[in-house]
């Protein structure tokens, strides 16, 4: 609980607290009307999509510990966990050059670039073995992309650098 604590009083310090708390507000409201609606991945990766764009084109929010990178690896801070588990806010931060393995996108999620850029490549299976699958997206600032097993544009497998 403390973590919890902690989060909330190191969001609260943010900038512009307000745009990040209506942001989460926002996404917990496209979720919930989603489960009443019985909505598809595709209309909810939609409307979050809109909000997230909403979100990133301003750079005023992130409290700068949530935005710290590490001299070796890429940092996840977790800014919210949605108490039904239903989703997350994270900021993935990357210094330059940093990497994650080839993964897979298992549930659904969306990407905004707040700051920078970020290298997409695309990944698929062919008898056994692991090919890149068209060419490297940039992803640069203010954009946002989607991925999921079924609507994203980094399915199978994407390498995030
Ligand atoms: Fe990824």
């Amino acid at each position: 609980m403390s973590e919890m604590r902690d989060m909330h009083e190191s969001i609260g310090k943010a900038g512009n607290a307000d745009r990040l708390r209506a942001f989460v507000a926002t996404i917990s409201r496209v979720v919930t009307q989603a489960e009443r609606a019985g909505s598809s991945e595709p209309e909810i990766l939609a409307q979050a999509s809109a909000a997230l764009a909403e979100l990133v084109a301003h750079d005023d929010w992130l409290p700068e510990a949530m935005a710290r990178p590490h001299p070796v690896y890429y940092q996840q801070h977790l800014l919210y966990g949605d108490p039904l588990d239903r989703f997350s806010l994270v900021s993935f931060v990357w210094g330059p050059g940093q990497q994650t393995p080839v993964h897979d996108h298992t549930v659904w999620g969306l990407i905004g670039m707040l700051r920078g850029a970020e290298v997409d490549q695309r990944y698929r299976v062919e008898g056994g073995r692991l090919l890149e699958d068209g060419d490297a997206v940039v992803l640069s600032a203010g954009q946002v992309a989607a991925v999921s097993p079924t609507a994203g544009r980094r399915a199978p497998r994407a390498q995030c650098a």
